[in-house]
């Protein structure tokens, strides 16, 4: 009996562990998740951007210090005549519009993405981009 209530008090130790740990999460995604978002950059982004400073320009343009800066303004970078005319200042909200349909918010613009299925990888990659910087 006496056997049966420890086990019952470590589990229960368990279970509470788990729902901080949960809820420490939740909060982690709220707020974006840099480090996270780091491997976000590299799965989705990487094949066409670099995030290095003075990084070079891929098919696409290197995007140290994106966040706050005007489109289509990354030097030597050539690009299409519907983002050198497009006039977004990319704020967190701004790149979230983007991200989620290039072309929707850009009509002609030559980046091409299909958007993310989770929101948390959005969440987590425009807070590492805003650690480029
Ligand atoms: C298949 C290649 C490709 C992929 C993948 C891609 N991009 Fe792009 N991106 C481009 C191209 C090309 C442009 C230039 C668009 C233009 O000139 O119309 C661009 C432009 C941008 C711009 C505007 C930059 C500026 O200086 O105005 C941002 C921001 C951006 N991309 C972010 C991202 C992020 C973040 C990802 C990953 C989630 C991503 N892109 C994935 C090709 C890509």
């Amino acid at each position: 009996m006496a056997q049966f209530k420890k086990s019952t008090m470590v589990s229960a130790g368990i279970v509470s562990a788990a729902l901080l740990f949960g809820a420490g999460t939740a909060f982690a995604a709220e707020a974006g998740d840099a480090a996270e978002g780091e491997f976000v950059f590299q799965d989705n982004c990487e094949i066409c951007h670099s995030a290095e400073e003075g990084g070079a320009h891929k098919i696409g343009p290197n995007l140290y210090g994106v966040v706050g800066r005007h489109s289509g303004a990354a030097e030597g970078y050539t690009y299409s005549a519907a983002m050198m005319g497009a006039g977004i200042e990319w704020t967190a909200e701004n790149l979230a519009t983007f991200l989620a349909g290039p072309a929707a918010m850009v009509p002609g613009t030559k980046m091409g993405f299909p958007g993310f299925s989770n929101p948390d990888d959005e969440a987590n990659l425009i807070a590492y981009l805003d650690t480029l910087k």
